[in-house]
C-alpha cells in the first residue's frame, strides 16, 4: 500500500552561510511522505548544502528543518540516521578494507540490540539477529543487483557498482526517508538507465520517501513526481516535472550558466 500521508519533511526558511558565500539562502521545501522527489540547479547552486543540512552535517544559521514533525536542527547525523534519514554522497564514500558485504552489513549492524557480553557469549539470541542481518544484508545487495559481488573489495568494483553499494549501505539502515546526492554521476548511459529503473523498484517495493539530487535532466523528468529548483541558494520553482521545465525563472537560471 502507498504511504503518502502528511508532509515527512520540513525545510523552513533555511539558510547557510560559509564566510561570505549564502549556500542556502531562506530555502523552504514540504516533501509529502512517500514521493520519489528530486533537486535540480546549476552547480553551485546549494544542493549538496542543503543535504548536508538535512542530514546534519551542518547547522543552518537560520530557520528550522523537522523530520516526522520533529526539530532535528542542530542534531548530529547518527541521531538524523537513527530518526530514519540516510543518504549517499556525490563524491562515494565506502568503507575501504571491508567487502561489499560487510559494507552493508555494519550499515546494518548498527541497529543490533544486543551487548558485547551476549555477542561473546555466543547466546541464541545473538545468532537469531545475526541470522536476521545477514538475511537483509542479501536482500538489500540483491534489490541494487549486487548478489554475488559479497566477497569483492569495493575499489574492485566497478564506478557503477560501486554507487550500487552505497545506496544499499544507505538503505541497510532502514531509512524512511533516503537522500541520493547525484546517484548517476559519472556513469554511461545504459547504467543511468539501469539506475532509474532501481530506484524506481527502491521507491515502489520499500515505500519509503526519496529525494535525489541529480544533472541527468531526463533521469529526473523521468522518474521524480515533484521538483524544487534552486540557483544561488535559494529555491526558485517547485512544482511537477512539466510545469517546472516550462518555468521561466528556470530557463533563465539554465541559460544563463
Ligand atoms: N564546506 C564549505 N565551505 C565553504 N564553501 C562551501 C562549502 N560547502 C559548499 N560551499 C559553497 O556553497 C555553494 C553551494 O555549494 P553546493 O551546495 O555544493 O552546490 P551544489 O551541490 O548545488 O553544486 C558553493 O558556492 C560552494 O562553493
Ligand atoms: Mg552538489
Amino acid at each position: 500500500m502507498k504511504n503518502e500521508q502528511g508532509t515527512i519533511l520540513h525545510v523552513d526558511n533555511v539558510t547557510m552561510r560559509f564566510g561570505g558565500v549564502v549556500a542556502v539562502n531562506g530555502a523552504n521545501i514540504r516533501l509529502r511522505r512517500g514521493r520519489l522527489a528530486g533537486i535540480i540547479g546549476p552547480n553551485g547552486a546549494g544542493k549538496t548544502t542543503m543535504f548536508n543540512l538535512i542530514s546534519g552535517v551542518y547547522t543552518p544559521v537560520e530557520g528550522e528543518i523537522r523530520f516526522k514533525d520533529q526539530a532535528i536542527t542542530g542534531k548530529s547525523p547518527d541521531e538524523i540516521t537513527h530518526l530514519g534519514i540516510s543518504r549517499t554522497f556525490q563524491n562515494i564514500r565506502l568503507f575501504e578494507g571491508l567487502n561489499v558485504y560487510d559494507n552493508v552489513k555494519m550499515a546494518a549492524s548498527c541497529r543490533s540490540e544486543y551487548s558485547f557480553l551476549e555477542a561473546i557469549l555466543g547466546l541464541p539470541k545473538v545468532w537469531k539477529l545475526e541470522r536476521e542481518v545477514a538475511s537483509e544484508v542479501e536482500y538489500y545487495l540483491d534489490l541494487v543487483g549486487l548478489s554475488g559481488y559479497e566477497k569483492v573489495w569495493p575499489e574492485n568494483l566497478a564506478y557503477g557498482l560501486q554507487r550500487k553499494l552505497e545506496i544499499a549501505r544507505a538503505l541497510a539502515s532502514k531509512p524512511e526517508l533516503l537522500l541520493l546526492d547525484e546517484p548517476a554521476a559519472g556513469l554511461n548511459p545504459t547504467e543511468v538507465q539501469e539506475l532509474m529503473e532501481i530506484i524506481r523498484h527502491i521507491h515502489k517495493e520499500l515505500d519509503i520517501t526519496i529525494l535525489l539530487i541529480e544533472h541527468h535532466m531526463d533521469m529526473v523528468m523521468s522518474i521524480c513526481e515533484e521538483l524544487w529548483v534552486m540557483n544561488f541558494g535559494a529555491v526558485i520553482a517547485n512544482g511537477d516535472p512539466e510545469s517546472v521545465q516550462q518555468d521561466p525563472e528556470v530557463l533563465k537560471a539554465y541559460l544563463g550558466s
